[in-house]
């Protein structure tokens, strides 16, 4: 589909309620998002975009102040649409989505991403089995990355400088900042995930600048090509909706880096995961402070979009009090290919997929700012 949404939001004035139509090539409609339902929007020969059931052909709704020859061909028209069923009527506003992600996020009311990482800030670190023991693990491997990638940073005489545009609690920015020969700048658009890592930093006596800052204007936050390396780790930059905000993150990015130095980035190749709904992710029971925490993700799947709800559920030991934490978010299913894409078109050389990826866990992609 070229031209039209990719979705059509339907708000019931009366209520607030929502229903999210979804572009279906079969039908050259949209059809409601919800299983079991056979509503579509679809142009009719003779009454123009209307809301119809595909079993019964009746007609469900109809736009209110667009008359059909005014209405594209391609596409329902925004504004009041009005539905009926039996006796019983509703006015409802239309708008058009051009990004699936901004569909779901309107259809589940999303929390902005920065609300969804301060909710877990606390618990992050309950996702590892073993919080300390990944983050050395995880510093020595990017380490060796870094040196084989860019062997010229192993062997200048100066700290290699790098930037954590995604940082979160301070996984691989504690990792590397605890490292001889590193210095480390980190940002995140989570405060209270900050406020996680500048505690561990503290207790650690380690020295990393931080700051609040949208990875989309990194270069607005940090002074411009100043860091050999700027890496993003653990699938954040999916959190981004769209191509064109990627794009955006990574200029920015490139832009932090002085002449020669890299991006590096890990993410989830989505090309291996199975999609669908209702999948059960769990990442294990832990006990921490007399408190037993027991923690899993949901993921659903529409289309390139990966809805995730994270659960933790809490028990005091002693007293058995059980505190449920329920928080969502959405991940853009970009893959490794397209993410290659935009790294090149970012202004990066030689990037690629690391085929020997140190054993981190997730695939490892990095490109070069050319001298
Ligand atoms: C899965 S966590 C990974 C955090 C950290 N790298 C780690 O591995 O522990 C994703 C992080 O990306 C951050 N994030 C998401 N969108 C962002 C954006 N637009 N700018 C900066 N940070 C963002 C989140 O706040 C979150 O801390």
């Amino acid at each position: 589909m070229a031209t039209g949404p990719i979705a059509v939001l339907f708000r019931r004035l009366i209520d607030n309620q929502t229903e999210l139509f979804i572009f279906n090539e079969k039908s050259a409609g949209y059809k409601m998002a919800k299983r079991d339902t056979n509503i579509l929007i679809v142009k009719h020969k003779d009454f123009g975009w209307i809301g119809t059931n595909a079993i019964t052909a009746e007609i469900t709704s109809r736009p209110w102040n667009v008359p059909e020859a005014e209405q594209s061909s391609l596409f329902p028209p925004e504004g009041e649409w009005v539905s009926k069923n039996g006796h019983k009527s509703y006015v409802y506003e239309v708008v058009h989505l051009n990004a699936l992600n901004e569909a779901v996020d309107a259809k589940y009311e999303t929390p902005p991403v920065d609300i969804f990482y301060d909710n877990l800030a606390a618990y992050y670190h309950l996702i590892f089995e073993d919080f300390d023991e990944s983050v050395t693990q995880q510093g020595r491997q990017l380490s060796n990355i870094i040196h084989t990638t860019w062997p010229s940073l192993r062997n200048q005489s100066l700290a290699v400088k790098v930037l954590d545009v995604s940082c979160g609690i301070g996984t691989q920015s504690i990792a590397l900042a605890a490292l001889p020969n590193y210095i480390v700048s980190a940002s995140d658009i989570s405060h209270q995930a900050i406020e996680q890592l500048n505690n561990r930093a503290a207790k650690l006596k380690l020295s990393i600048p931080t700051s609040t800052c949208d990875m989309r204007v990194a270069d607005k936050c940090h002074s411009p090509a100043s860091f050999d390396i700027v890496m993003s780790a653990d699938n954040s930059v999916p959190h981004l909706k769209s191509d064109a905000d990627i794009l955006l993150a990574l200029k920015a990015m490139v832009a932090c880096i002085k002449p020669g130095g890299g991006v590096l980035l890990t993410i989830r190749d989505y090309d291996k995961i199975t999609r669908g709904l209702n999948q059960f992710k769990p990442y294990g029971v832990r006990i921490e402070n007399g408190r037993r925490f027991i923690l899993y993700q949901i993921w659903d799947f529409e289309r390139d979009v990966n809805r995730v709800t994270f659960h933790i559920i809490e028990e005091v030991l002693e007293t058995g009090m059980t505190n449920v934490l329920v928080s969502r978010s959405v991940y853009y299913a970009i893959s490794i290919k397209k993410m290659l894409q935009l790294m090149y078109k970012a202004g990066l050389m030689g990037v690629k997929v690391l085929e020997d990826n140190e054993g981190f866990y997730q695939p490892v992609l990095v490109g070069t700012k050319p001298e």
